[in-house]
């Protein structure tokens, strides 16, 4: 089956490959040329584990085809995935600006029938309106059906989720086009991946209900690790213990900075606002914003009562993406903290693995000593800040890091070690949530 992939971000690209392993044959088109060039001499444009050998392997095989020509794509495809940006407004909404012009442009394209899916996450009632839109455009006897089916892939382990699922979820008014999509997954059956076959609204709603509570996991555990701080218990183990409890689960229960990332901030405030247009309040989705907004200003002020004072001291900040294994730096917890921490008068010197260039673009590298590992880092800084927990700072020689410091102090914002044995070495371990 020819399918279109239009965009090739990271769920367009990610799923266009994913699709193409599972034995389609897939035009990923992108309307920025340089970034199809990239693509065609075997560039991929961000970090994603795994990815580069996946598209690799399907262009090789001859499954997976890049370009800028959506005519030649669309005439050729019986599904077309949509896959653009909709990113935040500003204000809290949706901007749908990409979506629109992509089904503008459908609509002038398409001659024959088509199914349309809609993999970018939009608020509830878009996949309607962009049905009657392209609808409305086309010649009387052409039908087009549009299906909902939102990714739920995460960034840094976006293969292994998009080829094991947890569900899939394809929302649609047509049997006809459901029976289309559950064709193209049908590797998942063999793997009895959960199908969930609904309608376009409650398709739309799954998402933005499932990301939402996942962030509300985040939130809750930070406070409680800030309760902790305060009566000496130690947060790990009540999140270690609360998890064990199955209707709890284990997962997302880890304290930090707070949440970022492309989807976590923006679908949380987008969720709130339709609870408001609509006249149902989602408050407890606008507290666990709010709180995540509260913890990086927590963060800020536990590394100065550490400190004493923060002007004049040097900082080394470890992790500067917003989760291990991605490139992205979009809403990172680190862009808040070392922008205050610069603000307040430190010299700033950092490594991650792999997000400095996207952090240099924000930045620049005037104000920012960028260094090579950990220990260039821990060099003469008066404090180590843990704000990403990479593997290759889960391992760290912390003897060495406690002799290059000038201050013996570890802020460790993700809870990567244990402060009993950071003790023995002499090293102030300052955690979240372990007040025991
Ligand atoms: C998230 C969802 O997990 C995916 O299912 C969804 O498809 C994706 O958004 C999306 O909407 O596209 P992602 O943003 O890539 O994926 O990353 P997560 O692993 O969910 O982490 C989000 C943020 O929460 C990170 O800043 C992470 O550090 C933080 N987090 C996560 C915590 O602070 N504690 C935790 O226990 C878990």
């Amino acid at each position: 089956m020819n399918l279109t992939m239009i965009g090739t971000g990271y769920v367009g690209l990610v799923s266009g490959a994913g699709l193409a392993d599972f034995g389609m044959n897939v035009i990923c088109v992108d309307k920025e040329e340089q970034r199809i060039r990239k693509l065609l001499t075997g560039h991929i444009p961000f970090y994603e584990p795994g990815l580069e050998e996946l598209v690799t392997r399907n262009v090789k095989n001859g499954r997976l085809t890049f370009t800028t020509d959506l005519r030649m794509a669309v005439k050729r495809s019986l599904v077309i995935f949509i896959a653009v940006g909709t990113p935040d407004n500003g204000r809290g909404e949706t901007d749908l600006s990409q979506v629109k012009e992509v089904a503008g442009d459908l609509s002038q394209l398409i001659d024959d029938y088509k199914v349309v899916v809609m993999k970018s996450t939009v608020p509830v009632g878009t996949n309607r309106w962009i049905k009657e839109a392209i609808q409305k455009s086309l010649r009387k006897n052409i039908s087009v059906d549009v299906v909902s089916n939102p990714e739920f892939l995460r960034e840094g382990s976006a293969i292994e989720d998009f080829m094991r699922p947890n569900r899939v979820v394809l929302g649609s008014d047509n049997v006809n086009a459901l029976a289309i999509l559950k064709d193209i997954y049908r590797s998942l059956y063999l793997i009895e991946t959960p199908f969930v076959l609904t309608n376009l609204e409650t398709a739309e709603l799954i998402k933005y209900a499932s990301n939402a509570f996942l962030a509300t996991k985040i939130s809750f555990i930070n406070e409680v690790a800030n309760l902790c701080e305060k009566v000496g218990a130690d947060v790990h183990q009540v999140a270690k213990a609360m998890g064990l409890d199955k209707r709890i689960g284990p997962k997302f229960l880890h304290p930090g900075p707070g949440f970022g990332g492309s989807c976590f901030p923006k679908d949380t405030a987008a969720f709130a606002h339709l609870g408001e247009a609509t006249g149902s309040p989602l408050r407890i989705v606008e507290s666990v914003i709010s709180v995540n907004t509260e913890q990086r200003t927590k963060m800020i002020e536990k590394i100065e009562t550490g400190l004493g004072s923060i002007a004049e001291k040097t900082i080394g900040v470890l992790g500067l993406s917003f989760k291990p294994n991605t490139d992205d730096v979009r809403e990172s917890p680190a862009l808040d903290i070392v922008r205050s921490l610069l603000e307040k008068g430190a010299e700033i010197k950092a490594y991650d693995p792999a997000g400095i260039e996207e952090f240099k673009r924000i930045f620049g590298d005037q104000k920012i000593c960028y260094c090579r590992d950990a220990y260039s880092v821990a060099k003469g800084a008066h404090a180590l800040v843990i704000l990403t927990e990479w593997n290759e700072f889960r391992n760290l020689d912390l003897q060495k890091i406690t002799t290059l410091l000038a201050q013996p102090v570890i802020f460790d914002l993700r809870n990567i070690y244990d402060p009993a044995k950071t003790a023995e070495l002499g090293l102030t371990h300052i955690g979240v949530g372990r007040g025991a």
